[in-house]
């Protein structure tokens, strides 16, 4: 793909809870990163409030702006930058709202050509973003709390679904797990630490549709499974062991979502993978994606924690990649909560 070097995007995301800028040259140059983080107040009500994530984008959006615009040493935006992108679904429609009237109020006012990205693509592309190896075809695993997706990138923009879930997302099922543990919101990075503490085989917990071939998760099952066992130790009267209780769900988990992804690559015959969404932070999931690379000969794509989670820098990567392929978006530009690209 042509790599204009002087072309400057900046992006901006609001899909979720995350309000995030980001000013990148090209497609790899990363110049300002920056992330307001909501959790601490929606962790209060243990998951995310929309309407509170909404009015909390509102108040962060201008000073990250002004923040990454400065780190990024622009002082004449309508001069210096190139394109304007925004994640335009899917994701929550008054978060949504937030960035994309942003983004078409600065291209308006500073004369700037839009792209509305998609918050899938973008993940796909937080690979890209860091790494200029990255190249199609490739299959690229996205794991969020609201996502888990297997997809085969032909061409960047050519993109097929393999597979996906057929209830709750891996993130989610992080969450709710977490949720019934008491261990707040999110639920990743807790039961990441407390699993490595614990033993992953002291709870049974099925890996999910491990006998069937299809490329396809479910972990609504492993959740209640996990809630019966919890359920149980506490009718024994049994002192609760968070720490095996979270290492055996997490070996369910992984391994559900390792066995997937191998009959992908293995059914398309693709030797690059490429894995991203805030799962994609999981140590344990890294692991064994190491692991499974190396003896398989796949090459393995795995973005640093930072880009994992939701981020600017994946849209801007996108959108240049997007707005390179000969699409724009106009003022019509409107959220789509549940824009789908497969
Ligand atoms: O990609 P992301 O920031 O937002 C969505 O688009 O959903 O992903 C957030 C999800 C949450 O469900 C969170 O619990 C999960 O990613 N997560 C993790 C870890 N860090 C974040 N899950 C497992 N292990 C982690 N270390
Ligand atoms: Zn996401």
């Amino acid at each position: 793909m042509p790599c204009k070097k002087d072309f400057i995007t900046l992006a901006i995301e609001t899909s979720c809870d995350d309000t995030a800028a980001a000013v990148v040259k090209g497609m790899h140059g990363i110049l300002a990163d920056k992330i307001s983080s909501q959790i601490e107040s929606h962790s209060i009500y243990g998951g995310v409030v929309p309407e509170l994530a909404s009015r909390m984008h509102q108040e962060a959006m201008l000073p990250l702006l002004e923040s990454a615009l400065e780190e990024a040493g622009i002082k004449d935006p309508a001069a210096e930058l190139s394109l304007v992108a925004v994640t335009s679904g899917p994701g929550l429609i008054g978060s949504l709202m937030v960035g994309v009237m942003t983004a078409k109020a600065l291209s308006q006012g500073w004369g700037l050509p839009l792209i509305g990205v998609n918050h899938l693509e973008g993940h796909i592309f937080a690979n890209a973003a860091v790494s200029e190896e990255l190249v199609p075809p490739f299959i690229s695993l996205i794991v969020s709390g609201g996502h888990t997706e297997v997809v085969l990138v032909r061409e960047f923009g050519n993109y097929e679904l393999l597979g996906t879930t057929r209830d709750d997302a891996a993130g989610e099922a992080y969450d709710k797990v977490s949720k019934l543990l008491g261990l707040g919101y999110p639920g990743g990075p807790v039961i990441d630490r407390l699993a490595s503490e614990g033993d992953p085989l002291s709870f049974a917990f099925p890996v999910p549709l491990s006998s069937t071939d299809k490329v396809e998760f479910s972990f609504s099952g492993l959740k209640t499974a996990v809630a019966a066992a919890i359920e149980k130790e506490n009718r024994a009267g049994r002192k609760l062991r968070a720490s095996d209780i979270c290492a055996s769900f997490q070996r369910a988990a992984v391994e559900s979502l390792m066995g997937k992804t191998d009959i992908a690559l293995r059914r398309t015959g693709v030797k690059r993978l490429a894995v991203s969404g805030g799962v994609a932070a999981n140590s344990a999931l890294r692991a064994a994606l190491e692991r499974y690379a190396n003896d398989k000969g796949i090459r393995l794509f795995l973005p640093p924690r930072r880009i994992c989670t939701d981020n600017a820098v994946m849209i801007a990567a996108a959108g240049y990649s997007s707005y390179m392929r000969g699409n724009v978006s106009d003022l019509s530009l409107a959220p789509d909560p549940s824009w789908s690209i497969w």
